[in-house]
């Protein structure tokens, strides 16, 4: 298959047969590295890098070298004409028209995804805020394929930041696409965003099962699971038998247990005392307990203080090999993405049932933003050159997914399209609860944040306006 010219912003842009060829043909640059010189000769990749990197940037423009190809790079946003103002589009349309592929790492969510509508060259995904990190991702399935041979089936344990943590993100979708479990074991205030568990509960059928109050799931206090997420591959009845089977669950062995740092960056000034109790160590102490007996240990690095030293030497300990082979599998994305090489697709299970694509696109204007202030949806809207645009993923509480950084959304209000048209008396608007939200086709769907918003536009309330219109969050 010829992969040329295509992005890579989120994982799902690499369906799971391209992954597992991208890994053999990782393979294949492993074996022979000292060989692949003339490869990309004569290509260009752009590097910019606008938030702090080591493995991610060195690892991408090695495996550039490796290739024959060249490098340029960008390092800091304050020596470059976005600290004048320019707009990201501006930025990537001009490094597309130098290099042949660009590289980016930004620190706002959704700017990667700009980047690859504007650049006109392939685009990767080198982390964009707290959102996603496809390529660590890569790195991280790799090595566990390579530790385990396989991903269906496994039980693997996310601890840390998972809220801020974009590679626990990228990761956890691609684990539930392959089918195993997820037990997470986040740090007090730093759960899974509400968008990501209802992107794996909605798109693979699995089952989550959480425990709200931390640490009350597991007998062993030092390591409590604050929830649990079985895709369909896992030979169960989680459905039918919750209690009994997540006690199970939790008292089987882990086969892979991922730490991440706190995203200290990232945080909220008010986060930091709470994420400070409730922060393991992963020592030679914790290891020692039956379930980790065979547990292989990852991090995608850097580490601050959730990681001792100690455990480096263990065979467990995997993280120095996940970033080296962050050359390899990087050497192989850089290959097919500019055309120097092709990969036969194997045949693999995909527990994917809904894509992201299939969910209708709402892209009118009427006012809606995107509710995460570090979207590049709302660091750009003076600008105005990027329109909102948002996936309607329920519409039972009506919920949607910012198309730039996927948070959710919540709007209270709706009206049709169909029925103002032309006359002025009929422009209503509904509270979203009301039971027209099924009446009005998604194309005609009008939706306002607040009724200030709707009456601006022109819209008189109907008499459905009144009802509760809190988000529920059943569908999880
Ligand atoms: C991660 C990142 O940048 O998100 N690092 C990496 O790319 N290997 C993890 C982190 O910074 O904590």
């Amino acid at each position: 298959m010829n992969m040329a010219g295509r992005s890579m912003v989120t994982i799902d842009d690499l369906s799971n047969g391209e992954i597992e060829g991208l890994f053999s043909l990782a393979d294949e640059m492993s074996d022979s590295m000292g060989q692949q010189a003339t490869l990309c000769q004569g290509k260009i990749m752009a590097s910019l890098f606008f938030e702090p990197s080591t493995r991610t940037r060195l690892s991408f423009e090695t495996a550039m070298n490796r290739l024959g190809g060249r490098v340029i790079s960008a390092v800091d946003i304050g020596a470059t004409s976005l600290a004048k103002g320019e707009s990201v589009a501006d930025m990537a349309r001009v490094a597309g028209s130098y290099a042949d592929i660009i590289v980016i790492r930004h620190p706002w969510e959704g700017a990667a995804g700009v980047v690859a509508e504007y650049a006109g060259v392939p685009v990767i995904n080198a982390g964009d805020g707290g959102h996603e990190h496809p390529t660590q991702t890569l790195c991280d399935l790799y090595t566990v394929k390579k530790e385990r041979k396989t991903i269906k089936g496994l039980r693997i344990a996310l601890s840390g930041d998972l809220k801020y943590g974009r590679t626990i993100h990228s990761l956890s979708y691609a684990l539930a696409r392959f089918g195993a479990t997820i037990l997470f074991h986040p740090y007090p205030g730093l759960e899974m965003p509400e968008y990501v568990l209802r992107k794996l509960t909605t798109r693979c059928k699995g089952k989550l099962r959480r425990y709200g109050a931390l640490g009350t799931a597991s007998k062993e206090g030092l390591f409590p699971i604050d929830a649990v997420y079985v895709t369909p591959s896992s030979p169960h009845q989680l459905a039918m038998i919750p209690d009994i089977s997540m006690q199970v669950e939790l008292e089987k062995d882990v086969d892979a247990l991922y730490v991440t740092r706190i995203q200290k960056e990232r945080q909220k000034e008010t986060e930091g005392k709470e994420t400070k109790n409730g922060h393991v160590v992963v020592d030679k102490e914790l290891l020692k307990k039956k379930k980790f007996k065979k547990t292989i240990i990852m991090h995608p690095l850097p580490r601050v203080d959730e990681l001792a030293y100690e455990v480096d030497g263990d065979p467990r300990s995997m993280y120095f090999k996940q970033a080296a082979r962050g050359v390899p599998v990087r050497m192989a994305l850089l290959a097919l993405l500019l055309g120097a090489k092709e990969i036969i697709i194997p045949d693999v299970d995909d527990y994917s049932s809904v894509r992201q694509e299939d969910y209708p696109v709402y892209r009118r204007d009427s006012g809606l933003k995107c509710s995460n202030p570090k979207c590049i949806t709302n660091q750009e809207s003076e600008i105005r050159y990027i329109k909102p645009a948002f996936r309607i993923v329920s519409l039972k509480p009506l919920t949607l997914h910012c198309f730039f950084c996927e948070h959710e959304l919540y709007p209270k209000y709706i009206a049709s399209a169909d029925w103002h048209e032309g006359k002025t008396e009929t422009k209503k608007y509904h509270s979203a609860t009301s039971s027209w939200i099924r009446r009005i086709q998604p194309e005609k769907l009008i939706i306002f944040d607040s009724e200030e918003e709707a009456q601006l536009r022109g819209f008189k309330p109907s008499s459905y306006v009144t009802r509760d219109t809190a988000p529920e969050n059943t569908d999880i």
